[in-house]
């Protein structure tokens, strides 16, 4: 903590967005953005129903915002497709020709799909969709690999009413039964792999073994991605391209509330089980729409790349919902970063003359590891506005963004948001923000963010606390799915009437955000949320398991590494191989993100009296190889000794 004070205190470079970019902006100085953030402050409704108004709607609401803590709805009585807005209407406002997805396979090839032909498509297959008994509110599992076909199954759920969830395709067969046995899905769309580093990914492989277990799915799609022959269910799996064939490619969008179910996002809390967060169609529209043409400032000859898979919130509004909605053309790319090599970002930031990238702090600090003939080898020239999501960005690796990648000329927009905020909510407007290395900086139109301490009084600049956010805004969630009162134990219960985000902050003394990182049991390793309670159930899970306690380590490359101390059941003798088995082993219950980097067997774990696991002190040990805080509640003194001895080895 105090390191990043100092640090935060001794960032004294500032970068102002040059006059050429501020004057083409749409946000061209602090003094405007000043007022219209003031204004969208104090009449919330009044700022976000001319937001709304660029889109469209069949029919207009009558209230704005109707707001009951910890529950909103937003454009009240006013009804739209979000497909139509992303799609249908670019067919009569001059883009119908225009790129839409400019996408390129891992091993190679590149397709686009104007926006005339993704309207086919997605119409195409909501007629799919409907044949196969899907009706609006139904839920839809989505585990997909990077190809357009996701985000065209995304558009149709909309499109038809149905409640979409995408399951990230490197999560394994017993996250998805999680998932699907939390939002009761009817069908499945998946494909038959997917490219990734030279490899495919069975993503079908994967969906029938967790039908195995979860068996209420009636219909499972399959996108033909590789070719090769896989097992079909007959009755329950289908092909995409032979269902398509069947249907017609005409497809007339209906509009559905404003408050209907758009999409389940599952992301970690910090309980074992992961939590569906609920977005509901006009808010989140407008919030993605409004973030992206203010943030990213698209305009109509920008080629916008954002690396995030489909599988995370990033996937989804900023791929499919905010870029469509604002009729931007974008790139889309199948695999990995460093597939062949660390070149490859570069090379189709250079082949497709990318305008607009956003991309995680992880992904810049492999790029800056792998070496700089990388990025000198290739023209960069076309950038102009550059991004990043997920983490805090350290400042080393903001400058190298910012000379390599950028040319020392593109603005950076930091930008913090959550699954839960559904739209970028802390980040510099490019063409009058002036950044700093490492802070998201000022708030978005619409944004009342706070950081309080324990007591609920603002915290001065500098002074550590909470970051809250004190006012309902349009892309907020509206429940954790089918929990209520977890929703409003985890958002609301700290400060009445606010959102509480769960991350650590403070502000500088022009009123910058530094965000710290997570104040709860979650990691954030490589930009995505992971619970330690999940990793440790994961852990306990195994037979020659008793107990185990997983905390983060500080990661060069990764933000947070996952360390795991295990205590194995009396007759189990421990090993290294047993080590491996057990990473294997929670790769196979989460996924290879949540592999721990480290395991240390202990005889037991250090405990409270009361029998609390003290994962503070585990923290500590790990990132510094002593314990040096209070461990006058400790149990057993000679537990924390002997992790001590066991760690330096
Ligand atoms: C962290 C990702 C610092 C934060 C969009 C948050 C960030 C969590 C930033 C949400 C940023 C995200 N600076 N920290 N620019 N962006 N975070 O739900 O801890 O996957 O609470 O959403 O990531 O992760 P999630």
């Amino acid at each position: 903590m105090s390191d990043n004070i100092e640090s935060h205190l001794s960032e004294n470079r500032i970068f102002k967005p040059s006059k050429e970019f501020s004057k083409n902006a749409r946000i061209k100085s602090m003094a405007q953005y000043k007022r219209m953030h003031k204004e969208s402050i104090e009449k919330p409704g009044v700022f976000w129903a001319r937001e709304a108004k660029e889109l469209t709607w069949q029919k207009k609401w009558t209230k704005a915002l109707d707001w009951k803590p910890p529950y909103a709805k937003w454009f009240v009585g006013g009804k739209l497709n979000v497909c139509e807005n992303c799609v249908d209407r670019h067919l009569t406002n001059g883009r119908a020709n225009k790129a839409a997805i400019i996408w390129e396979g891992e091993p190679g090839e590149s397709r686009t799909l104007t926006y005339r032909q993704l309207h086919r498509e997605v119409c195409q297959f909501a007629n799919v969709l409907l044949a196969q008994g899907i009706k609006p509110k139904d839920r839809v599992l989505i585990y997909m690999p990077m190809v357009p076909e996701a985000v065209i199954a995304m558009l149709a759920c909309a499109r038809i009413g149905a409640v979409h969830s995408v399951v990230f395709g490197g999560f394994s067969a017993e996250s998805i039964v999680d998932r699907l046995s939390d939002c009761k899905a009817k069908a499945v769309i998946t494909a038959d792999g997917g490219y990734r580093r030279g490899g495919v990914v069975p993503l079908k492989a994967n969906v029938d073994e967790a039908l195995k277990k979860y068996k209420s799915v009636e219909t499972v799609i399959v996108h033909q991605r590789i070719g090769d022959k896989i097992p079909m269910k007959r009755g329950r799996d289908v092909y995409w391209h032979e269902e398509a064939a069947r249907v017609s490619t005409k497809h007339v969008a209906k509009a559905f509330d404003s408050e209907h179910p758009l999409f389940i996002l599952y992301t970690s809390g910090s309980t074992g089980k992961p939590k569906g967060i609920l977005h509901t169609a006009g808010g989140y529209l407008t919030g993605t729409y409004s973030t992206c043409k203010y943030i990213f400032d698209m305009q109509d000859d920008d080629v916008y790349w954002c690396t995030a898979d489909v599988g995370w919130v990033t996937g989804h509004s900023y791929i499919a919902y905010g870029p469509l909605s604002n009729g931007v053309t974008q790139v889309m790319y199948e695999g990995a970063p460093n597939h062949p090599d660390f070149g490859r970002f570069w090379d189709i930031v250079e082949k497709y003359g990318v305008t607009i990238f956003y991309t995680a702090p992880t992904a810049i600090r492999a790029f800056i590891k792998a070496g700089d003939q990388f990025p000198d080898s290739r023209d960069l020239s076309s950038l102009r506005l550059l991004g990043t999501v997920g983490e805090p960005i350290n400042p080393e690796a903001w400058m190298w963004y910012h000379e390599k990648i950028g040319g020392g000329r593109c603005p950076i927009v930091d930008t913090w948001w959550q699954t839960e905020t559904g739209a970028i909510m802390i980040s510099p407007l490019p063409g009058c923000t002036p950044t700093k290395p490492g802070t998201a900086t000022l708030p978005f139109f619409g944004v009342d963010a706070a950081i309080l301490d324990e007591t609920g009084e603002e915290c001065a600049p500098n002074e550590g606390g909470k970051l809250v956010i004190r006012k309902p805004w349009p892309s907020m969630l509206r429940s954790i799915y089918g929990d209520k009162k977890r929703y409003r134990d985890t958002y609301w219960n700290d400060y009445k009437g606010m959102y509480t985000a769960g991350d650590g902050a403070r502000t500088d003394r022009q009123g910058n955000f530094w965000i710290v990182g997570r104040l709860d049991d979650v990691l954030n390793v490589s930009g995505h949320r992971l619970g330690t309670a999940e990793v440790e159930s994961a852990l306990v899970e195994h037979k020659a398991v008793a107990e185990s306690a997983v905390v983060g380590r500080p990661h060069e490359i990764k933000g947070q590494g996952v360390v795991a101390f295990v205590t194995v059941k009396g007759n189990i003798k421990t090993s290294e191989a047993l080590a491996k088995e057990l990473r294997n082993h929670v790769g196979k219950v989460i996924g290879a993100i949540a592999k721990p980097d480290e395991i240390y067997f202990t005889p037991s774990l250090p405990k409270t009296r009361s029998g609390k696991i003290m994962r503070r002190l585990l923290k500590e040990l790990v990132a510094t190889g002593e314990v040096s805080g209070n461990i006058t509640t400790l149990e057993d003194y000679s537990v924390i000794a002997d992790l001590q001895k066991n760690l330096k080895k």
